[in-house]
């Protein structure tokens, strides 16, 4: 599914990743772990194509991205990668329903084909009840619930997770990990975590260790 070879990335003269291999299997569930600073978010953000590699290949789903130019590789990006963050990025104006079909809403989708989904995706994640609330009304683990709803919104390849868990109180990071080896299961999700928690890193199929700028 995922399919990096040889990434490079500098910042300055500081050499963050020095040629990083990552090969990623559909439905495979990968972890990340590393000392801070070691280069797991710029890894993450290349994979997730927000950012560019200095050099190396990357080729999502069968899709060499290096020739993507800004439009197609936003295009590519909404439609082919979900990603959850350490903090939840939900947009605080909008509900919980409405976070939860941005996605199909930015690839032109009209609202009332976005409603069912959004509302199935909610309904799985167990917080259909906190649809018309606002972030800001959420618990925590709520919101990175709802988070993870929008990340699987356009049935992404891949879902990328930087700290998932990492704003959480361990009974809710426990609910949280669990999710993501259910959605797995369920519908055989590709996850590659982010993770300072050393249980959800375990529970990986493969636990991979950023040192030294390559893994
Ligand atoms: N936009 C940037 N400009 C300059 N340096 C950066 C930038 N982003 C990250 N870095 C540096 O690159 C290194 C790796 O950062 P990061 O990928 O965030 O590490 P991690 O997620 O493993 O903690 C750090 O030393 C960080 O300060
Ligand atoms: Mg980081």
């Amino acid at each position: 599914m995922i399919q990096a070879t040889g990434v490079r990335k500098k910042y300055g003269d500081l050499e963050v990743l020095k040629g990083v291999d990552l090969n990623v299997a559909k439905g495979e569930v990968v972890s990340i772990v590393g000392a801070s600073g070691a280069g797991k978010t710029t890894l993450l953000q290349i994979i997730g194509t927000l950012d560019n590699a200095d050099s190396g290949t990357l080729v999502i789903g069968g899709k060499d991205i290096s020739a993507l130019r800004s439009n197609a590789l936003s295009a590519f990006r909404n439609k082919h990668i979900g990603f959850v963050f350490q903090f939840h990025h939900l947009l605080p104006e909008f509900t919980a329903l409405e976070n939860v079909m941005m996605p199909g809403l930015i690839a032109g989708q009209s609202r009332n084909n976005c409603v069912p989904r959004a509302e199935e995706l909610l309904s799985r994640l167990n917080v259909i009840a906190r649809k018309e609330h606002k972030p800001g009304q959420l618990s925590g683990g709520e919101q990175q619930r709802v988070a993870v709803a929008r990340a699987l919104f356009n049935n992404p390849d891949v879902v990328l997770a930087d700290e998932p868990s990492g704003n959480l109180d361990s009974a809710h990071a426990k609910e949280l990990h669990q999710l993501f080896f259910e959605l797995r299961k369920e519908i055989g999700q590709t996850f590659v975590i982010v993770t300072h928690n050393e249980e959800l890193a375990d529970m990986a199929d493969r636990k991979l260790v950023m040192k030294d700028g390559v893994i």
